[in-house]
């Protein structure tokens, strides 16, 4: 396996540039306590229209959100994040309706035990020109585990909610990118995630590392983390995003 680890010199971070499908053959079994992963949605099409600063703009993420058979991608790596996750880790994927469906009935599949459906909602999401339809504002996170005996920080997710237990619905804007990735998830939903789902020194997965953002976060919040991205251009932006964070604990 070829690792670009090289200028970031800590075991506690490792970075992979390939198909996470192939290189997560190499992680050891029952051994990531938190996965996030952010796969492609494909919702990219050439005749898919968004609106982009108030303007119609084609829906183009990249080839890489445009995939032939999403039901087999899914299940291919799906099963191949679930053997690397511990027996009480969880594993966090986001999702749209273009895709959410298709890893629901997956995880059902893999007889995963679903714990929620995060509704992440954007309160900013952008205006839609068109008017045959809602404005999408809403992105979904299943949480599953292998086992009904999972690490889950209630406490803390209690003490982070001004002392109200959590619920499954997170308003949280999507922020301004801190890089040229067209899909970087926002740092604070990441927080969110990581505080609740991991402890200090665990290890957190991401198969879909895009910009980096949930290596930041990890390495922030000190915890070990894995990350694997195919482009080399994001890789290069992801390695150098998380090379520049410094460690510190939130809580
Ligand atoms: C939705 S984006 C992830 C964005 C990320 N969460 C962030 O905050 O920047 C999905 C990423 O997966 C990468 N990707 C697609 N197929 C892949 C594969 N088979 N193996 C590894 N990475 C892949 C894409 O290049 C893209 O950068």
């Amino acid at each position: 396996m070829k690792e670009y680890s090289g200028k970031i010199r800590r075991a506690n971070i490792k970075l992979f540039c390939g198909d996470a499908i192939e290189l997560l053959k190499y992680i050891k079994p029952k051994s990531i306590d938190l996965i996030f992963a952010d796969p492609p949605y494909n919702l990219s099409g050439k005749n898919f229209l968004t609106c982009k600063s108030g303007r119609i703009a084609k829906c183009d993420k990249g080839s890489w959100d445009q995939l032939s058979n999403i039901e087999e991608f899914n299940m291919k790596w799906i099963k191949a994040v679930i053997r690397v996750l511990k027996d009480d880790g969880t594993i966090w994927i986001s999702g749209t309706l273009h895709n959410h469906p298709s890893i629901g009935v997956i995880l059902k599949k893999l007889d995963l035990w679903i714990i929620n459906d995060v509704i992440w909602f954007k309160p900013n999401a952008p205006p839609l020109r068109i008017t045959n339809r809602f404005v999408p504002s809403t992105e979904l996170i299943w949480v599953a585990s292998k086992s009904k005996k999972y690490n889950f920080n209630y406490k803390l997710a209690k003490s982070i909610n001004n002392g109200k237990q959590m619920r499954n619905m997170w308003i949280l804007s999507a922020g301004r990118h801190k890089t040229s990735h067209p899909t970087e998830k926002p740092e604070k939903l990441l927080e969110k995630i990581i505080l609740i789902g991991s402890n200090k020194d665990d290890t957190i997965l991401d198969p879909f590392m895009g910009s980096g953002t949930t290596g930041v976060v990890a390495k922030r919040l000190k915890r070990k983390f894995i990350g694997i991205e195919i482009d080399k251009g994001y890789f290069d932006i992801a390695e150098k995003r998380i090379k520049n964070t410094s460690e510190f604990l939130l809580i």
